[in-house]
Order: structure tokens, then sequence, then C-alpha cells
């Protein structure tokens, strides 16, 4: 039986965990939020690592078969660390989709919007080294999005306004791809399009990351669960307003488990 673990800061994780059901409903999947520290993407890249190995660590305690960092930043922060201290599961990082907008650019400007902390890791330095060729990456950090989507205004005018400041100097710059390089971002989706308009292509990774994540499952043979698939939930923060979200980004209905840190950094359930 495969149960996959799902990590993130907040609930921008759920936007990879519906595509990961999506492609694999057979199997049991957890999914963590780490709202207690939400958001990541200001931190420093050594805070994050240890927030997820934490949460790795839990997740291998669950019995989990494959680990996914539904989260630009912790990937950023600690996707070599974590295959380095514990080789024992597969993990499954996400990066910013440079590459497919390298490739479809027409105008030859992408733009590329994530946290602060993404950008700094070594990960997007050699996102760019291997696929920017001659076409121009610009990158911008988006402030309050997160925020946003945590508090689950995603379709109002404050959210508009910000949507739309961070992204006029990639517009006027002549973009035509936008890459999406945080989890939370996709929830905005229908605001950004607006923003942006026809003529730009919104690149969201999703997809890929649960292709590759039933690719890791494959290759180590892992079955599907007996009886129907179990989703399960947990968060560090309040499990009421998680729950209200998963209802209102994903249309779920869950009970959703507490969890807390201890002093020593290790994450446990609130029996
Ligand atoms: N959703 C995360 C990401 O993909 C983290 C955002 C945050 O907590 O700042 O980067």
């Amino acid at each position: 039986m495969a149960l996959i673990g799902v990590f993130d800061s907040g609930v921008g994780g759920l936007s990879i965990w519906r595509e990961i059901v999506r492609l694999l409903p057979q199997h049991d999947v957890l999914y963590v939020a780490d709202q207690a520290h939400v958001p990541y993407g200001h931190r420093p890249l050594e805070e994050v690592r240890r927030f997820a190995e934490g949460i790795a660590r839990f997740l291998i305690g669950e019995g989990v078969q494959v680990v996914v960092l539904a989260c630009n930043t912790a990937s950023a922060a600690a996707l070599h660390y974590l295959r380095a201290v514990l080789p024992q599961v597969p993990f499954v990082g996400m990066e910013p989709a440079v590459k497919p907008a390298v490739q479809n650019t027409q105008t030859g400007v992408v733009g590329v919007i994530a946290t602060p902390a993404t950008f700094q890791g070594e990960l997007f330095a050699s996102l760019l080294e291997r696929f920017a060729n001659n076409v121009t990456v610009l990158t911008r950090v988006c402030p309050g999005w997160v925020e946003a989507v945590e508090a689950g205004m995603l379709n109002t005018p404050e959210t508009e306004a910000l949507v739309r400041s961070c992204l006029e100097p990639l517009l006027e710059a002549g973009i035509d791809e936008l890459v999406l390089g945080c989890t939370h971002y996709p929830f905005l989706r229908p605001v950004i399009e607006r923003v942006v308009g026809p003529g730009v292509e919104v690149i969201d990774p999703a997809p890929a990351v649960a292709r590759q994540t039933g690719r890791v499952l494959a290759a180590r043979g892992a079955g599907p669960s007996r009886g129907p698939a179990r989703r399960r939930f947990a968060t560090t923060g309040d499990p009421e307003r998680f729950r209200a979200m998963l209802s209102r980004l994903i249309g779920v209905d869950a009970q959703v488990e507490p969890l807390r840190w201890t002093p020593g950094g290790l994450l446990e359930r609130v029996t």
C-alpha cells in the first residue's frame, strides 16, 4: 500500500495535492501544512531547511513511501539536504518551470514569480544556467500574495491590486510566458489571467510534479491502497481554519489533525 506524503508551509501545496489525487487516485495521501510558520518565503534558507527536515521525519514516521515537497521555497532550501540525510525515502521537489517557458516564448522575455528564498537557492541559479540560453528571464517577488491566499482572499479588489502592481513591470518588459514559482499562486490564477490577458501563457508545474511522483512510485513498485484511498490532512496551525480552506480551495470536506512542534524541532501529533 502506498502512502504519499505532501507538505507545504500552508495551503499552497494543495495545488499540487489536487493534481496528485487526480493522477494517482488509488494511493493514500497525507498532507502536512506548517501554518505555524507560514510564510516560509522571507525566512533564512537554514530555518526553512530545519522545518522541512522536521516535517519529512514526521512523514517518514507515518510510513510514507515518497515525500513531495509541494513548496518551491522548501525545495530551494532543503531538497538536496533531505536527500542526503534521509536516504530511506525518495523526495520529489519543485523548481520554477523555466524550461518550458524558455522553449515557448516568442518575445524572448519570460517572467518568473516566486518567493525571495526560492530565488536565493542554488536550484534557481542552476536552472538559469541550464535553460535560460538567449532568453531574458525576469524574476519578481510578489509581496502579500501568499498571505492573501492563506486568508482566502482569492478574488477581491485588494488582491487584484496586489497582483497588478507585481505583474505590471513584467508586462511592460514584454513577457509572453509567466512561470508560477510558488504553489500558492495557482489559487490566484483567475486574477492573474485577468491581469496578464490572453497574450501571456501562465505556467503551473503541478501536473509535472504529479507525473514525477507517479514515476517514483512506479519505480519503487508501490501498489495501490487496499480499499478506498485515504486522504489525511494535518496542520501545525488552526485545524478548523484549515478545514474551511480545504473546502474553499479544493472542495474537500475532511477532518484536520492538529500537529505541534516540540522545542527540539520535532513534529508531533496533538492527542
Ligand atoms: N507555497 C510555497 C512555495 O511554493 C511557500 C510560500 C511561503 O510560505 O512563503 O514557495
